[in-house]
Parts: structure tokens; C-alpha cells; sequence
């Protein structure tokens, strides 16, 4: 019998266990509760935005420069794809889901000339088979979304690193649900666009796109016939207001930055927070966190007698794309779990939407704190809509995977 009750009454937000945005650690929270500053004051530029591009590279795993600027995932994105790419410059774009196919509409807006290399949703990536399509190719740059969230798997991109070196080519990967939350090793790979958004893994606000630039890239840019369109995202425009003239821009050393354009003063605050407590936590730790946390969540899915999407081997530690159960529409178990539990979570995306459901595990909530509550939610808004579990065998299972990986 469904509960007659309104726990979520006494609420005034549900959780987010959606993938991206994420909950943010009450440090991060606190540091925007203060008054606004001029975004080009020079304790603003020394005391946050200097430190926080400098401790990002610690978290991208880079020498390289990271530039951080107003948007979100897509804005480094798109940002990434409009300073590199000139019209009818070929592009290979491997595509496995949603975000494959956005970096596509992407590249045919910047006028690339984008050959896509399709995988089957869910599915793993032949690499193979990849390294061939280059070679025929022959493209000026292959883009990679790490974790296709819109699927919940995780593509082995040191290996399509590999295919990039080995034909010449850029290589641009997205790593929006994956930075600070999987290994993202940008400089060993071979990244030379890492291009990310601020809401997901690294549990800041939404609202700043991030993307670092290797040597190689900044080259491609210099080596432009014609500057790139965009006044206000065009990278090469950002490191020669941005970057000193020792580490290769044209800001004399010892004076402040210029902004390419004006800073969110509160957003790098949070920010810098958010990546002080990554940094804190280590880089190796909170890999390990997110693995566990991922493991557990799929254990639970598992003993409640759910399936994954996709192909178990390249499931994701972020983000959980799970099949929902044969009669029951996701749709309804997103707003049973909201409206009744306090949990968010999300349906499927495109042409996903209406048999599966996806949660992340991002940030803070890759914890028992927040899986194990989750679980409990997701078993009871299924019961509430007339599929027969067992009730707590998702949590139970969840339970033991924690306790073995901790
Ligand atoms: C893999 C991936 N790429 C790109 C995006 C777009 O990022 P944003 O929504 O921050 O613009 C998302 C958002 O979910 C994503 O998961």
C-alpha cells in the first residue's frame, strides 16, 4: 500500500542525484555568502584567480595552462572546437551517445568538415576499427567524450590518444562527467583539449567552462589562416589576456591579468574552494571514492533485479544508466522518487528516454550517505508503482559493496 504521507512536505529541495548538477560541500556553499568585488581588482586576481588556474592543473593532471570563463560544459566545448578548427578542417568525432552527437553539431557549426565514427549505444569502442578510420581520414583533430553520460559508460581515451599521436591529429576530449571524478591523466594521455564544465565531478556551482590547452594546440591556433570568429570564446584571445609572457602569453610577469571578459567573481571563489577540498582529498582517493561509490550503486541496481545499459565492462563510476523495469515508465519513477522520497534523479536522454533512468554518483554524493538513501527511494517509489522487489535488497547489497571497498 503507497504510503499516504508526503515525506518530501518538510523539504525544500530534493537531493540531486541526477548526473550534473551535483550537491555542493558546504564549504563551497559558504565562500559565495559574501559581497560582490571588482572582478579586476588585483587581490581578485592574486588571492583566487591565479591560485585556482594554477591548482586546476593539479586536478587535470597538466602542466598545461587551464583557462576557466564564464558557461558551462558546452561553452569549453564549443570554445575548444571554434578556436582550433577552422572551416573545412576535417574532424573525426567519435560518437556513442547524446554528447558524441552534440560535439557533431558542434564541429558542423564551427564549418569542420566531421566525419563521425559511430558506436552503438552503450557499446565498446573498437579501437581497431578506429585506428583504420583515421588513417583514412586523415583529420586535423579525433574528439572523445570520456564518459557518455547519456549512456553511462567510460571510453578508454588513452587509447584514442594513441590513434590521434599516430595520425598527426589533435586530440579533443570531454570530460564533463569525468574530471575529478575518474582519471583523467591529461598530459600522460596526451589530451591536448580538455574541455569540462564546473557542476559535475568537481562539485562547484554550475556555471564556469573549463578547458586546458597543451603546447600543441596553442601552436594549431597560432597557425590559423584567419582568426577565429568569436570575440569572446576564442582560446588564443583568452591566453594573451590571460597567460604571463613567461609561460608563453602576453602579460608582462608580476602584473595582474586582463579579462578576456569579465569574470563571475562569486562562481571562482566557489571554485577555487571546490578544487582546494579535491586537492585535499587527492586525486588517486577520490577515483577511488567514485569507483566504490559506482560499484556499490550497481551492486544495489543488480540485487534489486535490475539491468545496467550498458556493456557491464565499460560501465561508468559517475554516472549509473539503468534499464527500467519492463512496464514501469522512467518518466513516472523520476517524479514518484521527487515528489514522494526527495530524490532527484533522471530519466534516459533521446532515444533512451522512456526505457531507462540514470543517477549520478558525482562529487559529494559518491558516499553511502547519499547512495544507500537512493537505493531505499528507488526501491520504494518501483513498489509504490507496482513492481514486486524485495524490499531492501538493493540497499542491502549496496551495504556490502561499501563495506568491501572501504
Ligand atoms: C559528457 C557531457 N558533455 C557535455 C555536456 C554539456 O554540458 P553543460 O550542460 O554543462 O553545457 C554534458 C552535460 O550533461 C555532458 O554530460
Amino acid at each position: 500500500m503507497p504510503s499516504t504521507i508526503n515525506w518530501t512536505q518538510v523539504q525544500t529541495r530534493p537531493t540531486l542525484m541526477i548526473p550534473g548538477p551535483t550537491e555542493l560541500p558546504f564549504p563551497v556553499i559558504q565562500a559565495m555568502n559574501q559581497p560582490s568585488v571588482i572582478q579586476y581588482d588585483r587581490s581578485f586576481d592574486e588571492g583566487v584567480l591565479e591560485p585556482t588556474t594554477l591548482a586546476l592543473r593539479d586536478v587535470f593532471q597538466t602542466k598545461s595552462e587551464v583557462i576557466i570563463m564564464p558557461g558551462s560544459g558546452r561553452t569549453a566545448l564549443e570554445a575548444g572546437a571554434l578556436s582550433i578548427i577552422e572551416p573545412g578542417d576535417r574532424v573525426l568525432v567519435v560518437g556513442a551517445g547524446a554528447f558524441g552527437l552534440l560535439m557533431r553539431e558542434i564541429m558542423d557549426r564551427v564549418g569542420a568538415d566531421a566525419t563521425e565514427f559511430p558506436i552503438e549505444w552503450g557499446a565498446r569502442l573498437d579501437v581497431d576499427r578506429l585506428a583504420r578510420e583515421a588513417e583514412r581520414v586523415r583529420p586535423k583533430a579525433i574528439t572523445l567524450v570520456h564518459n557518455e553520460t547519456s549512456t553511462g559508460t567510460t571510453y578508454p581515451a588513452a587509447e584514442v590518444a594513441g590513434v590521434a599521436r599516430s595520425v598527426g591529429a589533435l586530440f579533443m576530449l570531454d570530460t564533463v562527467s569525468s574530471i575529478a571524478g575518474l582519471d583523467v591523466r591529461t598530459d600522460e594521455w596526451g589530451v591536448d583539449l580538455n574541455m569540462t564544465g564546473s557542476q559535475k565531478c568537481l562539485a562547484a556551482p554550475l556555471g564556469m567552462a573549463l578547458v586546458s590547452v597543451s603546447p600543441r594546440a596553442w601552436r594549431a591556433m597560432e597557425q590559423r589562416k584567419k582568426k577565429a570568429q568569436s570575440y569572446a570564446y576564442d582560446l588564443l584571445r583568452w591566453r594573451d589576456n590571460w597567460v604571463p609572457v613567461s609561460r608563453g602569453g602576453k602579460i608582462p610577469d608580476g602584473t595582474p591579468r586582463r579579462q578576456p571578459i569579465s569574470i563571475p567573481t562569486h562562481l571562482t571563489v566557489a571554485l577555487q574552494v571546490a578544487v582546494r577540498l579535491i586537492l585535499e582529498e587527492g586525486i588517486a582517493n577520490r577515483a577511488r571514492r567514485h569507483a566504490i561509490a559506482g560499484g556499490a550503486l550497481r551492486a544495489g541496481v543488480a540485487a534489486m533485479g535490475l539491468e545496467m545499459f550498458p556493456d557491464p565492462t565499460i560501465a561508468s563510476n559517475t554516472v549509473a544508466c539503468i534499464r527500467s523495469p519492463n512496464g514501469v515508465e522512467p518518466a513516472a519513477v523520476v517524479a514518484r522518487m521527487r515528489e514522494q522520497y526527495g530524490i532527484l534523479i533522471g530519466t534516459g536522454l533521446d532515444k533512451i528516454r522512456t526505457s531507462t533512468l540514470r543517477i549520478g554518483t558525482m562529487g559529494i554524493t559518491a558516499s553511502p550517505h547519499y547512495v544507500l538513501p537512493t537505493l531505499s527511494a528507488l526501491e520504494m517509489a518501483l513498489r509504490d508503482l507496482g513492481d514486486k522487489g524485495e524490499p531492501g535488497a538493493g540497499v542491502g547489497a549496496a551495504q556490502a559493496a561499501f563495506a568491501e571497498g572501504a
